[in-house]
């Protein structure tokens, strides 16, 4: 059966009984013609701009309305309530310019019917009906706010790149915005045009033109279809050929419009912080100064000069000491006296490495310790804090990078640790737990109960997941090590303990989170609830 028929055959089953191919109905609710005709399917509620759906009315509105995006919430959802005021000013901002485009929402706990046809397991779920095409909706993965869901939307009714006919045309668009990404095909209707489109649909940060112009091709040195990335900074242009056997690489082409759009040096902050992380690229580069010191800003040229030649590679990034940016001193150990100084971290392995004490920051210095590392010659470090002088003066000890090899595995004591966040809920839950075990136990000459912040401090035997984590190290030779990953009370550890690191039974626990507080700023979505 094609989808044409099922679709109408689906409308018969649901009631709905207008013509296919209508055109977009009129706008508002109270200006509806064909009201009498039907009664019980008209859209009739608003909500702020959003039109109020339910299973009696969604088949009329898909009808009328060309472009619907649908948002299923539901009342309690507190993701939803964020959204609502961002939606209904995107529904603001399209109605002034896009007649063809409406927005609305279901209440998908007062409507299982709805959900369950959509598969909508979470909230909110965001759908985007094309042609009345009850069928195929659109997942939307666009961002949370206003302007962005417009944009979004903006880039599917209309088209997603600006068609350019002459140089006039070209030149105003490219003066028009600091990055702008231009594509040049021979033809219009291939499928490496196509998807540059699809490309530029989603790439909603970016502003993209379109040309199969050949005076264009020759203004702009070209011969063959090319993507090219013109801005307002560093080499001024990048150029991405088309591959002519196989054709546009949509991921490739991402890639490459990530890498170029960023400048070569990027100053680390909140804005520029999440484009630093999307650009995904495999090795940063940190110099670390003191802004107000004229001095270290002198190493900023030194720092530029080098990065070119790893454009794409390594990322070069400046983070200011004096700025808000502790967290990045504390992720690599640093202290803010210790500017200027470099870091080199892979971002696949988290490795991170530091140039020899004392080396300068000049341009040849750093070309050649980014070699260094690229070429494994370099070691990677581990965080460590300093021993405290008193860490082993009371029941429950405290182990840090340096020391902690030397304790775990000691081959004449059983050690059991707790390896934690200072920030994580579950570690400072089950802390009165720990305290009391290390009490209990104080006297037992060859058991140590410990605890090492593994936010502060990497081990070389092994990476900590996720917060708390439990391990007990018994004694004697191979280096043992047993995972605890049962019940985090007094009693169950003593039990734990007392056996030799066994329990009877395996008693389920609540899942340890994350080991990072927050993950890189996500543009494409947000928070959700489950269903
Ligand atoms: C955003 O999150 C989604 C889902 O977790 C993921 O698939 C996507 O790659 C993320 N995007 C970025 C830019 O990190
Ligand atoms: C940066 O340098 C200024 C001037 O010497 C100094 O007052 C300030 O404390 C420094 N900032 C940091 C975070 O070290």
């Amino acid at each position: 059966m094609d989808g044409q028929l099922l679709l109408v055959l689906l409308l018969l089953l649901l009631g709905a009984s207008g013509p296919w191919g209508q055109g977009p109905g009129p706008e508002g609710p109270s200006e509806e013609p064909l009201k009498e005709e039907f009664p019980e399917e008209k859209v009739t509620e608003e909500e702020n701009g959003i039109l109020v759906l339910s299973r009696r009315t969604l088949a009329r509105a898909l009808q009328e309305h060309p472009a619907l995006l649908v948002e299923f919430y539901a009342p309690w959802c507190g993701p939803c309530k964020v959204l609502a005021p961002e939606y209904s000013k995107a529904a603001a901002l399209l109605a002034a310019e896009l007649a063809t485009a409406r927005l609305a929402k279901v209440d998908g706990h007062a409507e299982p019917e709805l959900t369950e046809e959509f598969s909508v397991t979470e909230y909110p779920t965001l759908k985007f009906f094309r042609d009345g095409d009850r069928l195929h909706p659109e997942e939307y993965t666009g961002p949370r706010e206003a302007e962005g869901i417009a944009e979004w939307l903006r880039r599917r009714v209309g088209s997603s790149a600006t068609r350019l006919e002459n140089e006039e045309g070209a030149r105003a668009l490219i003066d028009a915005q600091d990055v702008v990404v231009i594509g040049f095909f021979q033809d219009l209707q291939d499928e490496d045009a196509a998807a540059f489109l699809a490309l530029a649909q989603d790439a909603l940060d970016m502003t993209f033109g379109l040309t199969d112009q050949p005076e264009l091709f020759q203004k702009f040195g070209l011969t063959k279809d090319t993507v090219v990335l013109f801005k307002k900074f560093d080499e001024g242009r990048a150029d991405f050929p088309v591959d002519e056997e196989l054709g546009l690489d949509q991921g490739d082409l991402s890639r490459f419009l990530l890498t170029h759009s960023m400048h070569l040096v990027t100053e680390f902050n909140s804005q520029t912080s999440p484009k630093i992380f999307a650009a995904k690229i495999p090795n940063h580069l940190l110099l670390f100064i003191n802004q107000t010191l004229a001095p270290h800003q002198e190493l900023l040229a030194g720092f530029g000069e080098a990065a070119p030649p790893f454009r794409g590679q390594v990322l070069f990034v400046v983070v200011d000491v004096g700025a808000d940016n502790d967290h990045v001193l504390r992720y690599f150990g640093l202290g803010a006296e210790e500017a200027p100084t470099l870091r080199f971290i892979d971002m696949d392995t988290t490795k991170k490495y530091a140039p020899a004490a004392g080396e300068l920051v000049t341009a040849a210095a750093i070309t050649a310790f980014c070699h260094a590392v690229l070429s494994g010659q370099v070691k990677h470090y581990h965080l460590s804090q300093e021993v405290p002088p008193d860490w082993d003066q009371r029941p429950l000890k405290t182990l840090v990078g340096k020391n902690f090899e030397q304790v775990a595995f000691d081959e004449t004591k059983n050690v059991f640790i707790k390896f934690y966040a200072p920030w994580c809920p579950h570690c400072k839950e089950m802390a009165p737990a720990w305290e009391a075990l290390a009490e209990k136990y104080k006297d037992h000459e060859d058991i140590v109960i410990a605890e090492l912040d593994a936010t502060a401090n990497e081990l070389e035997a092994f990476a900590v997941h996720s917060f708390p984590t439990l391990k007990y190290f018994p004694a004697g030779p191979g280096r043992k090590v047993i995972d605890y990953k049962s019940t985090r009370d007094l009693e169950t550890f003593s039990k734990f303990l007392d056996s030799g690191g066994q329990l009877p039974a395996e008693e389920p626990t609540e899942e340890p989170v994350a080991p990072f507080p927050e993950t890189p700023a996500n543009s494409t979505t947000g928070p959700k609830e489950e269903l």
